[in-house]
């Protein structure tokens, strides 16, 4: 009896204490990650989100990312864009190369780096690149060979390109425009119509409604009356257009050579298709453009949209690609059609989910959702989204709820299931939407599921975890190009982490150096990354405080604050980081020696040797 209570006592304490205290401490964990992830806590009250984070965009920059390095070799960009460095009357850089790209976050002063830190915090990409780069830049040309040999017809829809933007930067939402009109034949640009929804930026007032009319005639700036958000911003725009198809771009995009006949060539001839672009990756830190391997979209039953490898049946050099869900941002739709269809959701609020949504209705309505391999738009995958909904609010979950009760029958209660929050979260008033679905006689859930998404696995299925575990992982494997020590010159010290090797954001140190430490054996890849015995890779913070230190991070594979390039000076080699623009340096505090950066110069502190 005393042995059966104590054993009930132990198996409560392991049934519930340990879990409970499991998820506690989750639970914490991801209230700081999402507080530091905030934009900036002085402008807008901080509200916590108690609820795993969504997959949005960046997210799937990782993902993208991980899958990149599984398609592209690195290098392939390289081949066909040797430097010879142009630069416009203003000085700005007007070629494309990597080498000269990269070197254009160089910090020369501390006005640079203000500039820069400043930019991060509004923009969450470095702006300072942006402003050193031409309107104009060139950009490669990532389509496939057989792309270029296709003839479209000379007759084509017009379009009304629509970009709504909130607290842009200049440069990049100009470059956006400029990059439209150098690279789409005149005539099939009816217009471009910017909508500004409620920007509080002064360069977007006067001096960007002087450069507009100075500079073009057939765009077109809106300004909403009050904060739409994202989607209602959409409607807005798409309500003045005038050309038979709308094409919606954000608006920190460069398209690429010959983008829009492939996306209105499937269109003229049914108007029910949708068309994508594939979405190539501008790196927020370098503006390095990098192509994107052919996926398409999914979703998961949290209702993420998430990228899925292309089924192999496919014949994916040029032909376009059925395409279950978009990403969202860059889509090409005949503009009756759009609006027949539904155009958005109006009760969603500023962000998130609308891309399901409408990837459900088009697909369940009678139309249909293509990847034009043939048409490459660039885009800058940021960091995180610099701005909030005005009142906290999480969009992203409210307009999700949406989707479910809308369109996803009982299917629907997969999402719930996922999302407890979301069983009381207040969604609003969906009975216009309900009556849509009714208008149209769209199909069932089921019926997507079994016709267009049948690679889907439901949640219960092991198989689906296997999957979306198989994507997550590593795939990055890259060449190591030489191992050894890092010694600093000056003291004759060596780097090292701060603790153990695997331990995630330990600060790198300088300590004696002893041959064969673990600790202090680095790995120099071919994507000059330093990763620390192989684990993980040498990263620094950028724009959070004036001492820049380095930490070790989950390595990602993106040209930007993992790349270390060594540059010979004499006998030793600078090591310049072009994220941050800046050199690995020593720097003493409080009486220890860390690798920290400062601006280049001629500084022994900024001297290191490889030593194999
Ligand atoms: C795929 O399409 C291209 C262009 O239409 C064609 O040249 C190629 O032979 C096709 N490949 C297959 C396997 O069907
Ligand atoms: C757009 O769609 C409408 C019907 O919704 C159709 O009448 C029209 O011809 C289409 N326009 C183009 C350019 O395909």
């Amino acid at each position: 009896m005393r042995f059966k209570k104590r054993w009930s006592v132990k198996c409560a304490l392991c049934t519930f204490g340990i879990p409970l205290t499991f998820w506690l401490g989750i639970y914490i964990l991801y209230w700081e990650l999402q507080l530091s992830d905030r934009p900036d806590s002085r402008r807008q009250p901080i509200k916590f989100k108690a609820r795993k984070p969504f997959k949005d965009v960046d997210e799937n920059l990782k993902l993208i990312s991980e899958l990149e390095n599984s398609f592209f070799k690195s290098g392939d960009l390289e081949e066909g864009n040797k430097p010879n460095g142009k630069t416009d009357e203003k000085g700005h850089q007007e070629d494309y190369d990597v080498v000269k790209t990269q070197e254009l976050g160089r910090i020369f002063n501390e006005k640079d780096r203000e500039m820069r830190d400043h930019g991060y915090k509004d923009h969450a990409f470095n702006q300072l690149v942006s402003d050193r780069l031409s309107l104009h830049r060139k950009i490669p040309d990532t389509r496939n060979e057989l792309c270029k040999e296709i003839v479209y017809p000379s007759q084509l829809p017009t379009a009304s390109i629509i970009i709504c933007f909130h607290n842009e930067a200049f440069t990049a939402l100009l470059r956006t425009v400029h990059s439209v009109l150098d690279r789409s034949p005149s005539d099939l640009i009816y217009e471009i119509i910017l909508v500004d929804d409620a920007s509080i930026f002064a360069h977007l007032g006067k001096k960007l409604d002087q450069y507009i009319q100075k500079n073009f005639y057939k765009v077109k700036l809106l300004k909403t009356p009050q904060r739409l958000g994202l989607i209602r911003a959409r409607i807005y725009g798409a309500n003045f257009a005038k050309g038979q198809v709308v094409v919606f771009l954000d608006s920190h995009c460069e398209v690429n050579t010959q983008w829009l006949q492939p996306l209105l060539a499937p269109i003229a001839v049914d108007y029910h298709t949708v068309t994508v672009p594939i979405i190539d990756m501008i790196n927020p830190d370098t503006f390095v453009y990098q192509p994107s391997p052919l996926v398409r979209g999914g979703f998961n039953w949290g209702l993420h949209f998430r990228w899925d490898p292309i089924p192999v049946s496919t014949n994916h050099t040029v032909q376009p690609i059925k395409t279950p869900t978009m990403a969202g941002g860059l889509f090409a739709m005949n503009k009756t059609y759009f609006h027949q269809l539904g155009a958005y959701d109006a009760g969603m609020n500023i962000w998130g989910g609308e891309n399901l949504e409408i990837s459900f209705r088009i697909w369940q309505c009678g139309g249909s959702l293509e990847i034009i391999p043939c048409s490459r738009v660039g885009h800058i995958f940021r960091k995180r989204r610099p701005y909030s909904s005005p009142v906290g609010e999480d969009t992203m979950l409210k307009n999700s709820i949406r989707v479910a009760k809308v369109w996803m029958d009982e299917y629907a209660d997969y999402f719930f299931q996922q999302n407890w929050l979301a069983k009381k979260y207040s969604y609003g008033d969906i009975s216009d939407r309900l009556a849509l679905r009714q208008r149209l006689k769209c199909n069932s859930f089921k019926w997507y599921l079994d016709n267009i998404y049948p690679e889907q696995t439901l949640p219960d299925d092991k198989q689906s975890k296997h999957l979306e575990l198989r994507m997550k992982k590593d795939v990055h494997q890259d060449k190591i190009v030489r191992k050894g020590s890092i010694r600093h010159l000056e003291s004759g010290k060596c780097l090292q982490t701060d603790e153990e090797i695997f331990t995630k954001k330990a600060l790198i140190v300088l300590a004696p150096c002893q041959q064969g430490l673990a600790k202090q054996l680095w790995y120099e890849t071919d994507e000059s990354e330093l990763k620390l015995a192989s684990k993980l890779c040498m990263d620094v913070d950028v724009g959070k405080s004036q001492q820049i230190m380095t930490r070790l991070a989950k390595c990602t594979g993106l040209s930007g604050s993992q790349n270390w390039i060594w540059k010979s000076k004499d006998t030793a080699f600078q090591v310049y980081n072009p994220t941050v623009g800046m050199c690995l340096c020593s720097e003493t505090y409080a009486g220890g020696m860390y690798a920290g950066v400062s601006i280049c110069g001629e500084t022994p502190s900024q001297l290191f040797t490889f030593v194999t």
